[in-house]
């Protein structure tokens, strides 16, 4: 039996609970602060009443080392997962110190960090695309100047598109000093945003998502997912596709990048998610999260696929090997979330009952803010209202479809809501 311990934070990590309940008898929860995150269904309460619960944080790395800590002198602990990303680092850097099978840890603090990630794969002849580390931002003007507009301002080690600016001229740059100075993070987001900034390159071209599993040497794609960005601000993510409707050769050339940007930054173990822009010179590297995919990723995976990408997962982690074939999709899967663009309150009466028109089974919605709610415009991905998945055969149509819906949603909150770019 293994001695499994999941260390979560967040609530789509139910997910990953509820697959290790499934894998392993003996499954321990180091859990973050915010347990309200747990608690919203009664599923939850019945999966959690099932496992050994300690409390950790993720707003008290420390702390959490310390649980940690006490529970491997407790009983040896034989594997570790955890998908979130506000954590990853104390996690592996426990890991290696315990000589428990995880992710490395030098890697993960690579991967983490937006300039010394790309500075690294530079090195190595990889996705070359202009970029510079600027620790104050009194001198963005000439910073950006240096890198070329139009570039992208973002946190150094970030997450959830926090912080991230698209600028394309002088006054972009100072309205981003502006809004940065003046917008207070929560104390939560302190903890995994950092103050200094990278100044990177726009790149211009489809986005793609690619979930690839490395294990014993080996890099292995199981999903090509094809995100779709605000029209009004491509820092803001709306939706994916999944799979990616896209030729296999494209699906190669993927296979190929994640095994260059993997191997360079040193992510020997895991199943990690990168985001890539596919540019008129090829695959060029936003980022690669030593983590797996997160949001609503799994679950369209899940959908698509007939299988759960955390079972994958599961088995990567705690036996270290890679499966033996990659599984085929049997329907395509698209999310949509809903990112306001302007301020307002999420009406008292609010009336959802066209979503029974649609084929209860094609279209799951899932509201983030209860009725009665004032909102802000959405300026990163904690700022959401909801988001629904629809899926089918064809991802045209879906494309459509989630457009259409995003428009019913939009009538039902009384506020315009960003809609996805234009598939390419
Ligand atoms: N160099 C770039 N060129 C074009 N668009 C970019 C670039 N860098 C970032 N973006 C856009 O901004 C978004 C957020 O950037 P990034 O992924 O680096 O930040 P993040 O905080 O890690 O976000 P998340 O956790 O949401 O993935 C990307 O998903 C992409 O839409
Ligand atoms: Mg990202």
């Amino acid at each position: 039996m293994i001695n499994l311990v999941v260390v979560e934070s967040v609530f789509t990590s139910i997910e990953i609970i509820q697959a290790a309940r499934k894998f392993s008898e003996h499954v321990t929860l180091a859990r973050g602060i915010d347990k309200s995150l747990f608690r919203s269904q009664s599923l939850n309460a019945q999966i959690l009443s099932e496992i050994d619960i300690v409390e950790g944080g993720h707003r008290d790395p420390q702390g959490l080392v310390a649980t940690l800590e006490s529970l491997a002198a407790s009983s040896p602990i034989d594997a570790v997962v955890s998908v979130s990303e506000i954590c990853i680092e104390e996690v592996s850097a426990f890991c290696a110190r315990q000589g428990i099978r995880f992710t490395d840890a030098a890697g993960v603090r690579l991967a983490k960090d937006k300039f010394a990630s790309k500075v690294r794969l530079r090195e190595l002849g990889l996705f070359a695309s202009q970029h510079e580390a600027i620790t104050s931002l009194e001198d963005l003007e000439n910073a950006a100047e240096r890198v070329g507009f139009p570039c992208v301002l973002k946190p150094r080690k970030g997450a959830a598109s926090i912080g991230v600016a698209i600028l394309r001229n002088a006054t972009d740059c100072s309205a981003a000093r502006s809004r940065t100075l003046t917008e207070s993070m929560t104390l939560e987001q302190s903890t995994f945003i950092s103050s200094d900034w990278v100044l990177e390159e726009y790149l211009q071209g489809p986005m793609l998502s690619i979930e690839a599993a490395h294990a014993a040497g080996k890099t292995k794609v199981f999903t090509v997912g094809q995100r779709s960005r605000a029209c009004h601000d491509e820092s803001i993510e709306i939706g994916t596709l999944l799979p990616a409707p896209i030729p296999d050769a494209v699906v190669h050339e993927c296979q190929v990048f994640a095994e260059g940007v993997i191997s360079g930054l040193g992510l020997n173990l895991g199943i990690f998610h990168i985001e890539a822009v596919r540019t008129q010179e090829g695959l060029k590297l936003i980022e690669c999260n030593p983590r797996l995919m997160g949001g609503s990723l799994p679950h369209l995976y899940d959908l698509a696929y007939g299988e759960s990408i955390h079972t994958r997962l599961l088995e990567i982690m705690c036996y270290g090997r890679l499966p033996q074939f990659a599984p085929l999709p049997q329907r395509f899967g698209a999310s949509c979330f809903l990112a306001a663009l302007t301020p307002g309150t999420v009406p008292h009466d609010l009336n959802l009952s066209w979503l029974s028109e649609y084929d209860s089974g094609a279209v799951k919605y899932h509201g983030f803010v209860p009725p009665g709610t004032p909102f802000e415009a959405t300026r990163s991905n904690l700022g959401y209202l909801g988001r629904f998945l629809v899926f089918g055969p064809d991802p045209l149509k879906l494309d459509h479809l989630r457009r259409e819906i995003l428009d019913r949603f939009s009538e039902s909150f009384g506020v315009p809501f960003a809609r996805p770019e234009v598939l390419e």
